[in-house]
């Protein structure tokens, strides 16, 4: 039969992620949280799972190194890569792309200076609101940015708020409500698409069951 790869991201997405294959009757043959390998056999010979960070998910998946793909929609829209469908919303990992500031700061009058690791996203954002930004790229600890004045504001996920509350900063606007997808390379849907649409089909149901 057809071998399907199916590349996933690891950390609290990969969490949420193995309840719902499970449920769709794809499971690991040995415990991925035990092992350091990336790349595990499931119950059906021709799937096999890769667990990558969650930014190269659509990067293999863009070119064809793996068929399907779980990733954040955040990673997605920084990505900006074509070459994949998006087929379903997971539902699972919700948070929110916000802008977030120190608690009570003024608007920023002068040019603005933005920390963040989406770095794409923040300048579509900020072009579309007709704001002059200049952006810093950081690859993680955005939070720290306003307190020691690299930056004005942080561009960065929040879910609980928790992180922002603990570092003296407060969310101001929402940029995208995210959550994780389901990605396809658009070749592979065409060459394997009985075995890609029936693991699609699948992660459907079980997400609309969900929702019941
Ligand atoms: C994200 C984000 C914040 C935190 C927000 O980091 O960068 O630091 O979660 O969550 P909260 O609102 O519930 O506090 P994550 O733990 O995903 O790790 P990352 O820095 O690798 O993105």
């Amino acid at each position: 039969m057809t071998q399907i790869t199916l590349a996933l991201t690891k950390g609290r997405i990969l969490k949420e992620t193995l309840p719902l294959l499970a449920a769709a009757g794809i499971e690991p043959v040995e415990d991925i949280f035990a092992s350091r390998k990336l790349v595990f056999e499931t119950n059906h010979r021709h799937l096999r799972l890769l667990i990558l960070r969650g930014s190269d998910v659509a990067t293999y998946v863009q070119f064809g190194a793996a068929d399907i793909g779980v990733a954040g929609k955040d990673g997605l829209l920084e990505h900006q890569g074509d070459g994949y469908y998006e087929p379903l919303d997971l539902g699972i990992a919700r948070c929110k792309l916000m802008t977030a500031v120190p608690v009570g700061a003024q608007p920023q009058k002068g040019r603005l200076r933005v920390a963040t690791k989406f770095i794409n996203v923040a300048r579509q954002f900020y072009a579309e609101q007709g704001r002059q930004a200049d952006l810093i790229k950081l690859y993680g600890a955005m939070e720290l940015a306003p307190i020691l004045d690299l930056a004005h504001e942080i561009v960065d996920i929040v879910d609980t708020g928790n992180t922002l509350k603990a570092n003296g900063l407060e969310a101001r606007e929402t940029i995208a409500e995210i959550s994780s997808r389901l990605i396809v390379n658009k070749a592979a849907m065409k060459t394997k698409y009985k075995e890609i649409q029936t693991v699609v089909d699948a992660l459907a149901k079980v997400v609309a069951e969900n929702h019941e």
